[in-house]
């Protein structure tokens, strides 16, 4: 296996080289430590100098809190990392520990496959009756279960998911997806099973309210007017007031409905909270929902790839979203997440299909045949960490402009049915 004798760290953050400091422990780099004139496979950061020199290799790295100095972690401004946040929810105050042994992926897609499809036809139907909405409540309850147990046996299967878009259908898919990401995120950050349902639920729901809004606003193309941006705000007080007229939802639900737009810094609506104000589920849903929207294809803006979204997450966080979790978020979602597209430095162009939760940084791939998509049975399933020799394929670096959806589509379909295996 590549690099075996690294060790394996728990508790690893990711963070740009911009906010190293002295006293961290650098367990992986955004590249091989083979390519790098450093000698050991891990490095604590001792001097300004090593800083130096590992910015002019990496842009991103993860820290292993576990063999850094605590204090210098816990007390660095920069380092948005605050175990007691962890701690209010956790079973044992233990940050996430992946699975080990997950089931296949196309065995999971197979298996929450229909649960998906039959959520965005219900979530349509949710939207799209302001009357008799909580008629569907029962089975937004019960597909957050469902969510919850395909996250425990393989989250590469649902974060696939979100990924396969249509942008007819906006409105349902970003509530669904919104749902799922914030259960994957909530997963990611230790919570318990009843908060990661909860969550779920709050995020399928959070845009209720826009079942208020004027569809011509809500899919107008242009710049709006202060007036009908003021109505588009309003979606979420109208929201807290949909939800509350359901006594079995519980309040976490309702109030992330009405917050999740506001802002760390005040900048947000309605009430301009700040800080602590707005609560842990709120400011999950204002990363998570910013996640979502910027990778959507909306009809006043093209989809963005993950990167560029985590790329703007991370800017505004301290400002707009809470340092702490938008690095968990950018921990979570990964460098290389499923259906991202990544040069290998054989120079042959793969699709990410799977995260490895261990070795973030060797995922398994499928390599894109050179002749084409019409042809991807010649394609190559690789898994980069169970390549026997060091020197095998290596991802170089991911690919950042847009990916079609469609593309991402017909590799998705074509994993899943599983066409060419021998
Ligand atoms: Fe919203």
């Amino acid at each position: 296996m590549l690099n075996e004798h690294i060790p394996i760290y728990r508790n690893l953050i990711q963070i740009p080289t911009s906010a190293l400091r002295i006293g961290m422990y650098v367990a992986q780099l955004d590249r091989p430590w083979l390519e790098t004139p450093f000698t050991l496979e891990g490095l604590l950061i001792r001097n300004q100098n090593d800083i130096k020199k590992i910015k002019k290799y990496a842009s991103t790295v993860y820290i292993s809190v576990d063999e850094s100095s605590t204090n210098i972690v816990h007390s660095s401004a920069s380092l948005p990392y605050t175990k007691k946040r962890v701690d209010t929810k956790t079973n044992k105050g233990l940050p996430y520990e992946p699975s080990s042994n997950p089931i296949p992926i196309r065995k999971e897609i197979q298996e929450i496959g229909k649960e998906h499809a039959d959520a965005k036809g219900m979530i349509k139907n949710l939207m799209s009756d302001s009357q008799n909405w909580h008629n569907n409540l029962p089975r937004a309850k019960e597909v957050v279960k469902s969510f919850a147990q395909s996250i425990i046996r393989n989250q590469n299967a649902l974060y696939w998911l979100t990924r396969i878009k249509n942008k007819n259908e906006y409105t349902a898919e970003h509530c669904l997806n919104v749902g799922i990401l914030a259960m994957l995120f909530a997963k990611h950050l230790g919570w318990e099973m009843k908060n990661i349902e909860e969550v779920g639920l709050a995020g399928m729901l959070h845009d209720v309210g826009k079942m208020s809004i004027p569809a011509e606003i809500l899919d107008k193309p242009e710049r709006l007017s202060d007036a009908e941006f003021d109505i588009i705000k309003n979606h979420v007080l109208e929201g807290y007031k949909i939800l509350s007229r359901d006594k079995t939802l519980p309040e976490t639900v309702l109030r992330t409905s009405r917050d999740h737009h506001e802002r760390i810094n005040g900048a947000g609506y309605p009430y301009g909270k700040k800080g602590d104000d707005i609560s842990d589920e709120a400011k999950l849903i204002a990363i998570v929902d910013t996640y979502d929207a910027i990778t959507s294809e909306r009809v006043y803006s093209p989809a963005q790839p993950p990167t560029e979204a985590l790329r703007i997450i991370y800017e505004e966080s301290g400002e707009l979203f809470d340092k702490f979790l938008a690095v968990k978020f950018i921990e979570c979602i990964g460098i290389y997440p499923p259906g991202s597209a990544v040069q290998l430095d054989t120079g042959e162009t793969a699709i990410v299909v799977e995260q490895n939760p261990k070795r973030k940084l060797l995922p398994k791939v499928f390599i894109l045949p050179s002749s084409g998509k019409q042809h991807l049975c010649n394609g190559t399933l690789l898994d980069l960490s169970q390549q026997k020799h060091h020197g095998n394929r290596k991802i170089n670096r991911a690919l950042s402009e847009p990916q079609n959806p469609d593309d991402i589509e017909e590799i998705f379909n074509f994993l899943k049915a599983d066409e060419c295996q021998t």
